[in-house]
């Protein structure tokens, strides 16, 4: 009789579901054990392509030897010294970070997540302009932190439960071109849902009270939905938030945390609009896995956020500032702007195509490699249903891709940047093939 082999993934979970927190929720049930680039083991030794990258965290892939390099150089010689001193590649880190962000974007304060990030932004942005307002919009997620929740409105279950939420925040909507929130159509429209912006200071928030407006160039966990991409017209979106944020002394945040670090083709995703935000949040990305988020913003700005009034005891650690370093350099290294550039234009084509075949497919958008699915029914109302099977279809083919939007109707093929032509090609067939057993 031959013996049974254990399932490892199932113990580990039966093991883990005892003591570790239920909310600490997974996409897959899955326990991974290691990863190389593009892919990703689990304990039992089964291989996944892997193009969720860690929730666009693995950039350069899974374990690059320059990331796992620069970590272990640097823990054999400082692994944290908080508040206390400061530390080189801390300061290198920096300076690059000042190179690389727009405009005149050139100091930095760093803390550990994404949401812990933005908010210091939000603090910063109360401190220095003395105003308590803030505008966000919906679909967006900015954190799971109180005032994160209270700045997310990509799904009712995000903040169900918490209430009461910091006050002071007012959502309008985003401008969502595939269920224009206006009722115009994409491609001819004239931006009629700016005037939303201007009805919000008119209706409920003066614009001088009014500390900072925040957003998503591309939303994330909202449904992957570019900012404004039906406009055709010269100056979008952005463009008019910029002058509108000059015109009320509004600071304008632009939350970098899932679009950073190349993956929309741009370092950042402001870039493809050419307009300077005065405070970037970003995490995620920056470091490979290593926890690491920052603020951006000018010097000026920066000056005014008065010595120790935040700062963050493993911000700015040497270990993580390592793994940054070296991250960004694997994207300049290897040329990863670009490859994100023409891989996801393949990637938007390839999956356009398949559109044609498969009317389930209602859209297909984004920048780069941050590229959105949405799945409609054959009202055009929002398919979580189908979309769910669809994800279970292919991670039974050894694919992971996750879900995303109000409904869980949206997939997202975020691939590392260094994702090959094959490896995407083999995803790619391995999705068109689940999509044809829906
Ligand atoms: C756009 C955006 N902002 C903020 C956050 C929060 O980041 P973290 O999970 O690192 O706190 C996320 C996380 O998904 C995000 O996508």
């Amino acid at each position: 009789m031959s013996a049974v082999k254990e399932d490892m993934n199932k113990t580990l979970l039966e093991r883990g579901a005892k003591h570790v927190s239920a909310t600490n929720a997974r996409a897959f049930d899955i326990v991974a054990s290691h990863g190389k680039g593009s892919y990703l083991w689990d304990v039992n030794g089964t291989r996944y392509l892997d193009f969720t990258s860690g929730i666009a965290v693995n950039n350069v892939g899974h374990c690059h030897p320059d990331v796992v390099a620069a970590i272990s150089e640097q823990a054999k010689k400082l692994i944290h010294v908080a508040m206390v001193a400061s530390n080189e590649p801390l300061i290198r880190l920096a300076e690059k970070l000042a190179e690389l962000a727009p405009g005149n974007l050139d100091t930095v304060f760093l803390n550990n997540s994404g949401g812990e990030a933005i908010d210091a932004a939000i603090k910063m942005a109360r401190f220095v302009s003395k105003r308590s307002n803030i505008i966000a919009f919906t679909g967006a997620f900015h954190g799971r932190t109180l005032l994160g929740t209270a700045l997310t409105a990509a799904k009712s279950h995000y903040r169900d439960g918490f209430e009461p939420l910091p006050a002071g925040i007012h959502h309008i909507s985003y401008p969502y071109c595939y269920r224009c929130p206006v009722g115009q159509k994409a491609g001819s429209c004239k931006l009629e849902c700016f005037d939303l912006v201007e009805k919000a200071f008119k209706h409920f928030v003066k614009p001088e009270s009014v500390a900072a407006i925040i957003l998503e160039p591309q939303m994330g966990e909202g449904g992957y939905v570019p900012l404004a991409s039906g406009y055709s017209g010269k100056d979008g979106y952005m463009q008019r938030l910029r002058e509108l944020c000059d015109k009320h002394g509004i600071l304008l945040i632009v939350d970098e945390v899932q679009t950073g670090f190349g993956r929309t083709g741009e370092w950042f995703a402001v870039n493809h609009w050419n307009v300077v935000p005065d405070i970037m949040v970003v995490a995620k990305g920056i470091a490979s896995g290593m926890p690491m988020a920052g603020v951006i913003s000018r010097a000026e700005l920066m000056k005014k956020w008065l010595p120790g009034k935040h700062g963050s005891t493993y911000g700015g650690n040497p270990v993580a500032c390592s793994a940054a370093l070296a991250s960004i350099n694997v994207i300049e290294k290897e040329n990863l702007l670009q490859n994100a550039r023409t891989l996801g234009a393949y990637l938007t084509e390839r999956v356009k195509s398949m559109a044609q075949k498969y009317k389930f497919i209602g859209d297909v958008r984004g920048f780069g490699l941050m590229l959105g699915i949405e799945f409609v029914d054959a009202a055009g109302m929002p398919d979580g249903e189908r979309l769910s099977r669809l994800v279970d279809e292919c991670e039974k083919r050894r694919l992971l891709l996750l879900d995303c939007g109000p409904s869980d109707h949206v997939v997202r093929f975020l691939p590392p940047l260094n994702v090959s032509k094959e490896e995407l090609d083999e995803g790619l067939s391995i999705f068109e093939e689940a999509l044809s057993v829906l």
